[in-house]
């Protein structure tokens, strides 16, 4: 039996009516680029069937400044206007530099106007919380977000390196389903595979969206100085990729795909090719046996 993925058969994100291809594209390193390489990108990731485009008010904080990633990309959806239409829009909220997290309701709803207006959008599709606030009761989260769907300005709502338990609570507090949730998840970060995160995916039907399917970039290219773990790792991909004459970056978003929870890779690559090739994990059918030898690898040790 082999783990055959298609590109035809759209991912839901849970009941919001919300549906994705199955590799999403994310815009963590998105800020910075010329503008018309901006627009290729966006473009070129359409292309390939990439319709979840995730971003966050936080991403580009570091190189141009808070909310330069929803700029960039408010700036090549009012140069094309109809790419709006093609794409699922999500965003995040709740970081708040210099302080680490806010999921306040005040703050949330100003964080959700401030994206509406960089993104020149007047709804986000999925708003998601960045990272759970320990501070904010989840009923008072729950709040915020019915008042902004209420309001017509999210369609949907989903949170990101939230735990099981965080995601249940929330879910009890809430009047409308969640959509999705985000956790990292690639061949080196296997964490949420039997942290209860999947399985709660699974129980409740939402949507999965794996952050940093490469690990990064680790899994692209091969460092000299990857540790023993990670080299097995690539080992494993590879052996994958020779055998179905595929790229390792593309085996290691089939691997991800694979996983009856239906995670959505992330890709995180800022290069036209690189986004064309992913697609190549649409060729990748991987044996069980394959599948369990790279998780093996993952974990260090064989399975039990
Ligand atoms: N929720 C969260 O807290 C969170 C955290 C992190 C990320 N994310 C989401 O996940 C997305 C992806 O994260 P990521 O950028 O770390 O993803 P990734 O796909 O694991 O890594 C992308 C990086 O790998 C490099 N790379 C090296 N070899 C590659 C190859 N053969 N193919 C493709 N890329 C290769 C890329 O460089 P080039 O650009 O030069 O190709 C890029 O720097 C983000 O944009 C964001 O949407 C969410």
């Amino acid at each position: 039996m082999s783990l055959a993925l298609s590109a035809a058969v759209p991912v839901p994100l849970g009941d919001s009516g919300l549906v994705v291809g199955p590799i999403g594209w994310g815009m963590w390193r998105f800020a910075g680029t010329e503008r018309p390489r901006a627009r290729l990108l966006v473009e070129t990731a359409l292309e390939i069937g990439c319709t979840l485009f995730d971003t966050a008010d936080v991403y580009g904080h570091d190189a141009d400044g808070f909310g330069a990633a929803e700029q960039l990309l408010g700036a090549v959806l009012r140069e094309v206007p109809s790419l709006r239409e093609r794409m699922v829009l999500a965003t995040k909220a709740g970081v708040r530099p210099p302080v680490p997290y806010d999921s306040s309701a005040e703050y949330l709803q100003r964080c959700c106007e401030d994206s509406l207006r960089r993104l020149g959008v007047e709804r986000i599709d999925l708003f998601q919380i960045h990272r759970p606030d320990l501070l904010a009761h989840p009923a008072e989260v729950a709040r915020a977000l019915e008042r902004l769907r209420g309001a017509g300005k999210i369609r949907a709502a989903g949170v990101s390196n939230y735990s099981a338990g965080q995601t249940e609570t929330l879910t009890t507090h809430l009047a409308f389903p969640l959509a999705s949730l985000q956790p990292e998840l690639s061949a080196l970060a296997i964490e949420a595979l039997s942290d209860g995160v999947l399985d709660l995916a699974l129980r409740r039907g939402l949507g999965v969206l794996a952050w940093s399917p490469l690990a990064g970039g680790r899994l692209g290219t091969t460092a000299s100085a990857a540790a023993a773990r990670e080299r097995r790792v690539l080992a494993a991909l590879d052996a994958v990729a020779r055998r179905t004459e595929r790229l390792r970056a593309a085996v290691a978003c089939a691997w991800v795909m694979a996983h009856p929870a239906r995670p959505v890779p992330l890709l995180g690559t800022q290069s036209p090719a690189r986004i064309r090739e992913a697609a190549q994990a649409f060729e990748v059918s991987m044996t069980r046996a394959e599948w369990y030898d790279i998780l093996a690898a993952a974990r260090g040790e064989p399975l039990p």
